[in-house]
């Protein structure tokens, strides 16, 4: 499967944030954008209006780490989110999220957190356009990958063997290639590219990293 990368602009200098989405476009898939509301997790992110003023041609994809995503989709869709990404451990009811999405004319995609088992997706696998298995505790960038995930992602590539399957958090040019291995093909990344100089050589090293 092609390997898409999603660098998170959760890791991106804010008051550079337009330059520096336009330094990875010619690399970068997609740009993964971390939507957090203080209460499912501790921290909180961009507003709406922040992510619509970034003029890209690359696809927005926003990560909603917020109890209540009904709440957050009219005005994503609104700043131009092609593909919503939503917790399972979420409050709300997963099947209204997912139509409310479509109905919103975008793509709706599942994410669960490194301790919740693939059965709690299960039912939702035919309905999303891809799963995103975190494997940090959601929240921060920065963290550690933790390879207790790597099984859960190799079992969803066994039984979805062309489904896009993400994995988010403590991607590296060290920890690439065992998500990839195990059938990860959408890959985010914060801190190993924004966190570096040079962006463009940044994906490029992943991309390589996967390979080797
Ligand atoms: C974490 C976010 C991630 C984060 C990844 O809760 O969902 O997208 O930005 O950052 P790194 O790649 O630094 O782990
Ligand atoms: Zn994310």
């Amino acid at each position: 499967m092609r390997l898409k990368i999603a660098p998170s602009i959760l890791s991106a200098n804010r008051k550079k944030l337009l330059a520096e989405v336009k330094e990875i476009e010619a690399d970068a898939d997609r740009i993964h954008i971390d939507i957090m509301d203080g209460k499912f997790v501790p921290p909180t992110t961009f507003q709406p209006e922040d992510i619509k003023k970034i003029k890209t041609q690359l696809l927005k994809e926003v990560h909603l780490m917020v109890e209540h995503p009904l709440d957050y989709i009219g005005a994503y869709a609104d700043a131009g989110a092609k593909n919503i990404i939503f917790h399972q451990e979420s409050k709300d009811d997963t099947d209204k999220v997912i139509q409310e999405i479509k109905k919103n004319g975008m793509k709706a995609s599942l994410a669960i957190k490194p301790k919740t088992p693939l059965e709690k997706i299960m039912p939702y696998l035919d309905k999303v356009e891809m799963v995103l298995l975190m494997t940090v505790e959601p929240g921060y960038a920065g963290q550690e990958f933790i390879d207790g995930v790597l099984p859960k992602i190799r079992e969803l590539r066994k039984l979805r063997p062309k489904m896009d399957i993400e994995v988010d958090g403590g991607i590296s040019a060290s920890t690439i290639k065992k998500a990839v291995d195990a059938g990860a093909n959408v890959i985010v990344a914060g801190t190993a590219i924004f966190g570096q100089k040079d962006r463009r050589k940044a994906i490029q090293g992943l991309l390589k990293a996967a390979k080797n």
